[in-house]
């Protein structure tokens, strides 16, 4: 035997048994998200590796560690993305969907970044992402924000923080830099290679340093929330009060900075414990600066995105299997006759009844390993089809899933029987 090749990495198939919960969740959000007037988008998977470095930032771990680049046959460097705003924002300008109007956007899909897999964590995921252009005001970051909570409760998930700050405006960020490079390179001792590294390249992404010795730095740090100027604090104030109206729990986490570079004024996060370390199921904030730093006309922007293997991972402790879509009715064919007239009347009972879940035993063998096969299915009924059967122009109806008597049901009649179990 030749040797087995596996899949790479930290990249997962996603089994049959699990895409129920996946399609649950993707359709939930959809009908959220068509709610609120976001249309979907669909985007390349692969961009220009420049895109990248020029929005999430060259001294950000995803740009200096993580990207899965490589030149392609014309020498052009390219890479998987490792999320999907820059990849939004560029779709944006170039089909000039962003003046004098304000779309609202979504789309979903794999993301790639090569992080050291563990649970929660992984190289290909996949994410549902939501970006609003060309609002300035406080409005539209509110309604983000209540979109997502709208999203857990259509999930049926509770239990999940959310976590607020803003990060002000680009000179009010300078001004702070300054007094956080003096602290940091006061305990520069005390800082690991990476924070050495970034202390004067882009010293606020210390402050996003995951590394344990680095954790009583970052608690002492000055605080960026307290160096913020009136209009970015009303800003702020504004979210804050009307989430307060409204009921929505909140905590102000003054040490949220956010891993990617584009962000100014509102960032937030929803974090669960329940999933040990990697807890953020759902980032985001203001962008206002990122269009015209790809190369467009300043237009404002705010979003999100969400990860969907971690709300998966939620979703299947509430839900287990019960999202399965087994089918109603498994079809048992007993000899040569009834094989091929049973496909045929399978395809007149699906043209009868709409969206019926239907199997057809195919591949011959004796009733019981169809009856075997049948139970394995999932099936609520076994549909019985002989060539005694079809002699008599009726169906034997057998319930899987409870102690009910097996009967015969007249082949015209069989439509209707399968329409009253689907109600
Ligand atoms: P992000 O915080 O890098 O933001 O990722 C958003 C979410 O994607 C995370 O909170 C997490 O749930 C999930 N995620 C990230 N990396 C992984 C991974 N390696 N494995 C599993 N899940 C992961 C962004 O990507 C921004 N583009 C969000 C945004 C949109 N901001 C504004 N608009």
């Amino acid at each position: 035997m030749s040797k087995k090749i596996q899949a790479v990495r930290g990249m997962r198939d996603i089994l049959p048994e699990q895409t129920p919960l996946w399609q649950f969740l993707e359709d939930r959000a959809r009908a959220v998200l068509e709610g609120y007037g976001y249309r979907e988008i669909r985007l390349p998977i692969v961009e220009m590796t420049d895109l990248f470095k020029r929005s999430i930032g060259e001294v950000t771990d995803i740009v200096e560690k993580e990207m899965y680049t490589f030149d392609d046959r014309n020498g052009d460097s390219l890479t998987l993305r490792p999320e999907g705003t820059a990849g939004c924002v560029r779709a944006g300008i170039e089909n000039g969907l962003l003046h004098n109007q304000a779309p609202r956007l979504w789309y979903q899909g794999p993301m790639f970044r090569h992080e050291r897999p563990q649970k929660g964590r992984y190289r290909q995921f996949h994410q549902i992402g939501v970006e609003a252009y060309g609002l300035p005001g406080p409005d539209i970051d509110l309604e983000v924000i209540l979109l997502s909570a709208r999203l857990w409760k259509a999930l049926g998930l509770d239990q999940l923080e959310l976590q607020l700050n803003t990060l002000g405006l680009a000179q009010e960020r300078a001004a702070y830099r300054e007094k956080l490079v003096a602290y940091l390179g006061s305990r520069v001792r005390a800082l690991d290679e990476d924070s050495r590294n970034r202390l004067h390249a882009n010293p606020l992404r210390v402050l996003d340093s995951k590394h344990p010795d680095m954790a009583e730095v970052i608690a002492e740090a000055p605080i960026l929330l307290d160096h913020l100027g009136s209009e970015s604090m009303a800003h702020f104030d504004w979210i804050r009060g009307n989430l307060d109206d409204l009921g929505v729990q909140y905590r102000v986490n003054p040490r949220l900075v956010r891993g990617l570079d584009y962000y100014s004024r509102s960032v937030f996060e929803w974090v669960t414990t329940r999933l040990g370390a990697q807890g953020t199921v759902c980032a985001g904030g203001r962008y206002d600066g990122l269009v015209e730093q790809l190369g467009g006309r300043a237009v404002p922007a705010v979003g999100f995105a969400l990860g969907i293997e971690r709300l998966i991972a939620l979703l299947e402790e509430a839900y287990g299997d019960s999202l399965a879509k087994d089918p109603l009715a498994y079809l048992l064919l007993a000899g040569e006759q009834a094989q091929a007239r049973g496909l045929q009347i399978a395809e007149q009972l699906r043209d009868q009844v709409p969206g019926l879940r239907l199997q057809v035993h195919c591949g011959g063998g004796g009733f019981k390993g169809q009856f075997k096969k049948a139970d394995k299915s999932g099936a609520r009924f076994a549909l019985i089809l002989g060539a005694e059967e079809l002699k008599r122009g009726v169906c034997g109806v057998k319930p899987l899933r409870t102690d009910e008597q097996q009967q015969e049901v007249a082949l015209d009649a069989l439509a209707d029987f399968l329409k009253n179990q689907t109600r």
